[in-house]
């Protein structure tokens, strides 16, 4: 199907000394147009998964598609490509260049995938207004409040017109109101840019405005507790075995 998540048997051991399974067979379905949330207390595995997901790690088992593309199939090359056209990214560490402007940051994963600077810009122009920072294009990143950091972030994120979208912690450092605000933003982005997507938190506030939440727990079972109606049908067996 296309735009959905579909995890089939994944399974993850880190290797080496202290060996440790952080899952042994998972499977869940991300439904197209979803905004599905991820909890779980500290060390479950969320941000292991949404590595797994976003093809920045690579796991012990299982598949992982995309549509229909199976990202544990694709070479480096590839699934560098994938990541690039397909994935937006808004990660819990900040991972802005600080000594660039946010209009650099936003235009940077256009210019990776090899667009010119002449079209790569206008794109970043209109995306941060998007995000209501046009007052903001040459500010340089490290300059930027929390908040506004944030928006730069989620601009990049979607520059690049991913289908989907994957988010460690949002809005994990961000106070109440400027974390609403994001949450806003989010929302509207994912109408309109019709994405699905995954979004790791501890936030219930967060949690609550997504369609689904997902519990990882340690060593045992996704619980599954629904959020906003109109709810779906639970499509998936979700299932983790440690
Ligand atoms: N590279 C690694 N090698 C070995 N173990 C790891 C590695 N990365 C994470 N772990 C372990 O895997 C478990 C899950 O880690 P993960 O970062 O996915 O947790 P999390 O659910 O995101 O937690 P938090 O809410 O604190 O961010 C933890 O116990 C962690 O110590
Ligand atoms: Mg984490």
């Amino acid at each position: 199907m296309s735009n959905s998540i579909s995890v089939e048997s994944l399974a993850k051991t880190y290797r080496g000394a202290n060996e440790l399974t952080i899952f042994a067979d998972m499977t869940f379905v991300v439904n197209p147009g979803e905004r599905l949330a991820l909890i779980g207390e500290s060390g479950a595995g969320k941000s292991t998964l949404l590595h797994l997901l976003g093809g920045l790690d690579t796991p012990t088992g299982g598949a992982i598609r995309f549509g229909d593309t199976d990202i544990t199939r694709l070479n480096q090359r590839e699934l560098a490509d994938f990541r690039n056209r397909e994935i937006g990214f808004v990660w819990q560490v900040q991972s802005l260049l600080p000594e660039f402007t946010a209009l650099e940051n936003v235009m940077m994963p256009l210019l990776v995938r090899g667009e010119d600077p002449s079209t790569a810009q206008p794109k970043a122009e209109k995306m941060l207004a998007e995000v209501g920072l046009a007052a903001r294009f040459e500010h340089r990143a490290g300059e930027l409040s929390g908040g506004e950091q944030q928006r730069v972030v989620l601009a990049r994120a979607l520059v690049g017109q991913p289908k989907y979208l994957l988010a460690d912690e949002p809005t994990g450092n961000l106070d109440e109101q400027t974390a609403s605000q994001i949450l806003d933003l989010l929302e509207r982005l994912q109408a309109q840019f019709q994405l699905t997507s995954v979004i790791v938190t501890h936030s219930s506030a967060l949690a609550s405005r997504c369609t689904r939440t997902l519990r990882l727990a340690k060593g045992g079972l996704f619980a599954i507790e629904s959020n906003l109606p109109p709810y779906r049908a639970v499509t998936m067996e979700a299932q983790s075995h440690v």
